[in-house]
């Protein structure tokens, strides 16, 4: 019988089907500290998390039987992969399950930042009735700048064509041609920070995107450019962003993710030009339905010895 672990609430489908599975069990244990997860880690041979659990070095050795963790969700920047793979345990996530979602949200975050929607609704529901101090910006015939022209990236880019926006894109792992075949023009990222009217990030955080956007990157965009982050925190350097907010170089931004989760301490919190969500990009009944079924069948493929489909640290 394998046993699993499942550290972060894992959407219901996800649990349904483990119940028809014969062969493992499992235990849906949440909130744990370190050193509650390194005592009970020898127990079980498959770990599914999403962002709440950050397996380490020390977590992964603990893990004695440990043979699979499973990422519910696209981001293993909170895996340690190097410890994973040099005790031999297997990392696999759910790359395309919650992508729509994500998409979405940046879709969300786009018009609330121009229509000035979360703003609006607050004053409202305080009694307020001030039209004039909410006149917006159409994304029609504005110019969105896609940073990371992946999966979620293309999806971003269908939705903003939609609204009669305009794409262009900064990749350096993607052909001009394979953009071109989506009404996309493949831009130097120093080209597409001059040319777009507003900027969306679908990077994973590596040493070559970490703090991308920071002083340098922002003081080459227009003036009153606007910003959405609906991928991680760690690739924008917060105090230069809000810096340039504060200054009126941005105008705006959609902030759905943060350097550190919950955001202690962010200069970003709370300032009038910013909308800010609580990581919600995956947060859909569809997307977490999905994930929950496929982070199951991935874990329970890889405990009965067969190869994972989305095998991150192969
Ligand atoms: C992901 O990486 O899949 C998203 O950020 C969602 C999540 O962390 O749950």
């Amino acid at each position: 019988m394998h046993k699993i672990l499942i550290s972060d609430k894992l959407g219901q489908a996800g649990l349904d089907l483990l119940e028809t599975l014969d062969g493992v069990s499992y235990e849906m244990k949440t909130g744990l500290s370190k050193d509650e997860l390194i005592a009970i880690m020898p127990e079980y041979d498959g770990l599914i998390i999403r962002s709440g659990t950050s397996p380490d070095a020390d977590i992964i050795a603990a893990g004695t039987n440990l043979k699979v963790i499973g990422r519910a969700g696209i981001g293993v920047d909170n895996i340690d992969l190097a410890a994973a793979t040099k005790h031999g345990v297997k990392v696999v996530n759910t790359p395309r399950a919650n992508s729509i979602a994500t998409a979405e949200q940046t879709l969300a975050l786009m018009l609330t930042i121009n229509r000035f929607t979360a703003h609006s609704h607050g004053s409202v529901a305080a009694g307020n009735w001030n039209r004039g101090d909410y006149v917006g910006t159409e994304l029609h015939s504005k110019t969105l700048g896609v940073i990371g022209f992946g999966y979620i990236g293309r999806l971003v880019t269908a939705r903003a064509q939609a609204f009669g926006m305009k794409v262009v894109a900064y990749d350096p792992y993607v052909t001009a041609e394979a953009a071109a075949e989506l009404d996309v023009q493949l831009l130097s990222l120093d080209d597409l920070l001059a040319s777009a009217d507003i900027f969306t990030l679908h990077a994973i955080v590596t040493d070559e995107t970490k703090e991308m956007i920071n002083s340098d990157t922002i003081n080459k965009m227009k003036d009153g450019a606007m910003i959405i982050n609906v991928a991680r925190g760690k690739l924008i350097n917060e105090n230069d962003l809000a810096v340039a907010l504060t200054s009126g170089k941005l105008a705006a931004a959609g902030l759905d993710v943060f350097y550190s989760e919950p955001p202690e301490g962010s200069p970003l919190i709370g300032l009038p030009n910013v909308t800010h969500t609580p990581h919600l990009g995956a947060s859909s009944k569809e997307a977490q339905a999905a994930v929950g079924i496929q982070i199951v069948e991935q874990v329970v493929k890889t405990l009965n010895g067969e190869t994972p489909d989305f095998w991150v640290n192969k």
